[in-house]
């Protein structure tokens, strides 16, 4: 996968069935032929089948999916397999998201085993990493970082590799209301390169797609996207309603 321009909306535990298809039906229908950016739709897992057909016929618009089980199938009541998640059209599952390591307490290994079962599946992971406001204001951000992002990363080849898309998502950024700096985020996903450079090598980074999260929105969106090292943005709360997402989908 080469870098690319993409906006992923996170939907998070939010809409019933009927309010997901008319969100999908509102934002396709503004940008159906804009097919410079890619487009990623991660509702809940009891919508993705009806999203994934509306998808369908879209112009560079694909399925994600919030989570999966880091085994393939099995007695785990109330899970979800990355192979179930393939048969639905999935092509993209978050990894690590920040709520996932809050609230669920995973940890590095289990990431490691769902981005496993997702590549296996032909799935590619957004695999998410951020530092605590604590973290930064203690000025450990950059070492936070290169912790989550080199025990994961190691773990792959560099084929494994280029099928991953990276998240910056500062913890206290998402759902605050209190966005990045553009000068903040191009700080931190120019390292994020600088790291990957030192896992992998300088091509291998040039080539990775860095996404921020953290209350981007429609009027923020255009100046965290010219940043250099800024390939777009994973959207959780302006992702809900349509004329934001929209314009976000076209601020670069
Ligand atoms: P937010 O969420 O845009 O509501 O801050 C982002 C995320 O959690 O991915």
């Amino acid at each position: 996968m080469s870098r690319q321009k993409i906006v992923a909306g996170n939907w998070k535990m939010n809409k019933s069935l009927q309010d997901a298809k008319t969100l999908v039906e509102m934002i396709t229908n503004q940008v159906n032929d804009f097919d410079e950016v890619t487009k990623i739709i991660i509702p809940p897992f009891p919508y993705l089948n009806a999203v994934g057909e509306q998808l369908a016929s879209k112009e560079n618009f694909f399925l994600g999916a919030q989570n999966c089980h880091t085994n393939a199938s099995g007695a785990f009541t109330g899970e979800v397999s990355a192979n179930m998640l393939s048969s639905v059209g999935c092509h993209y599952v978050l990894v690590g998201h920040s709520e996932r390591r809050q609230y669920f307490k995973e940890k590095e290994a289990d990431f490691i085993s769902k981005i496993k079962e997702a590549l296996k599946n032909n799935i590619s992971p957004i695999f998410c990493i951020g530092e605590t406001i604590h973290e930064r204001k203690t000025d450990n951000h950059f070492k936070v970082i290169t912790e989550q992002l080199t025990t994961v990363l190691k773990e792959f080849t560099v084929t494994e590799f280029s099928k991953f898309i990276i998240a910056y998502e500062p913890v206290w950024a998402i759902g605050t209301g209190e966005t990045a700096t553009a000068a903040q985020a191009q700080e931190m996903h120019a390292f994020i390169r600088g790291i990957i450079t030192d896992i992998f090598d300088s091509a291998i980074a040039a080539n990775v797609s860095i996404l921020y999260g953290g209350s981007c929105n429609a009027q923020n969106a255009q100046e965290l996207f010219a940043c250099k090292d800024v390939d777009g943005g994973l959207i959780g709360g302006a992702s809900l309603n349509a004329d934001d997402f929209c314009k976000i989908i076209f601020s670069f």
